[in-house]
């Protein structure tokens, strides 16, 4: 099919055409909203950069399970892993409080990153200059902080077999989940680390907890072994989760990568995001094996307490998508300008009211996307 853009020229015009099937997943809360403004990324990459995305919608999490009564279908699934790409807003929201354990909203997207192999999951905890004040903590302690969280996606606490809730006969139930790790997952998810330090400042600390748990023992060793024989290049050094929580409020800038398992890296993850004061900034990417989809979703959730009102903050979807560019589709060179354009954004004060400091104008969440359309200019 010849898709004519708003310019009146077909792709075929283009000398090099950059053809892509991407699955958008909108989901529920402010996803929808925020995956709008995802769409004119989209066609401004097509109408300005050669771009031709075919894509497809679909649904997951709550408005999936309003559908198909299962948060990810099948046909879903399927049409995600024959993508280039998954571009996923959030799952969630009260409305689904009452739904059935294994088919909650959450569920949808814990089976969609298991299905698709997505065990490295890179949540980048990134200080913008001009949200310096947006932080709570001393602009002193996080300025120019850019930490990468690697958090292992698949495993782990969150998947591990025997699970369960048993009624114990004698008005005592039994909540039962099981923290287990093997080897190849441990090492799959350290050489990810490691590769992606050696193109920051070369350091990784690696957390668990392997002073009481025995997987957090095999961790440390897996790793350690891992370093010596394929990235004694890199630094490495080993801290207790706990402590890595404390040291990420007292001095963050220590940081580079940090590696972790599933539990540790989703809390973690979101006191690093909070770190940078708005959470309605951070992308985060999910890779599997070289040459699979990745899975790129905002950090932050459904926030079902501003859905429909145009207040939420796109950037952070589309900050997900530049981090599609790069890591799904080898256009790195557009990803930057994406994320080049964004600084511009909020260096000119324009902010939604996530982050709305004095002097700056507050914007809606398709205002904000037209900003930024604006900024990246032809
Ligand atoms: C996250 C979220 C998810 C998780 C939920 C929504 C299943 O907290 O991506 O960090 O726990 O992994
Ligand atoms: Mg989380």
């Amino acid at each position: 099919m010849t898709k004519k853009n708003a310019v009146g020229y077909t792709h075929k015009d283009y000398k090099m055409t950059k053809d892509f099937t991407l699955t958008i997943l909108p989901g529920d809360g402010i996803g929808p909203e925020a995956m709008a403004e995802v769409r004119k990324v989209i066609a401004w990459l097509e109408e300005n950069r050669g771009f031709n995305f075919t894509l497809h919608e679909d649904d997951i999490g709550g408005t999936a399970y309003d559908r198909y009564g299962v948060p990810l279908a099948d046909e879903t699934l399927e049409k995600c892993k024959t993508s280039d790409a998954v571009i996923m807003g959030s799952v969630g929201g009260p409305k689904w409080d009452e739904v059935e354990y294994d088919k909650r909203p959450e569920a949808g997207l814990l089976r969609l990153r298991k299905e698709m192999g997505l065990f490295a999951n890179l949540r980048p905890a990134l200080v913008f200059d001009a949200l310096i004040d947006a932080s709570t903590l001393k602009p002193e302690i996080v300025k120019g902080l850019d930490i990468l969280i690697v958090r292992e996606l698949t495993g782990g606490v969150y998947f591990g077999e025997p699970r369960g809730i048993e009624d114990l006969g004698n008005g005592q139930r039994r909540g039962v989940n099981t923290q287990v790790y093997e080897t190849y997952e441990i090492e799959r998810v350290g050489r990810v680390a490691f590769d992606l330090a050696r193109k920051r400042s070369n350091h990784v600390t690696s957390c668990e907890k392997a002073n009481v748990m025995e997987s957090g023992k095999l961790w440390r060793e897996d790793i350690t072994a891992l370093h010596a024989k394929e990235s004694s290049d890199v630094t490495l050094e080993h801290m207790y989760a706990d402590n890595c929580a404390m040291q990420l409020l007292r001095n963050p800038s220590q940081f580079d990568v940090i590696v972790t398992d599933n539990l540790f890296g989703d809390i973690l993850s979101d006191a690093a995001a909070m770190l940078t004061g708005s959470l309605g900034m951070l992308p985060s990417a999910s890779l599997g094996d070289a040459g699979k989809p990745g899975l790129y979703e905002p950090v932050h959730g459904s926030a079902p307490d501003i859905a429909g009102q145009s207040k939420a903050n796109p950037l952070a979807t589309i900050l997900s998508f530049a981090m599609a560019l790069r890591y799904s589709l080898s256009c790195g060179v557009e990803a930057t300008e994406i994320e080049e354009a964004v600084q511009r954004v909020l260096n000119s004060g324009t902010r939604t009211p996530d982050i709305m400091a004095e002097g700056c104008t507050e914007v809606s969440t398709s205002a904000m996307g037209d900003a930024l359309i604006s900024e990246l200019g032809v």
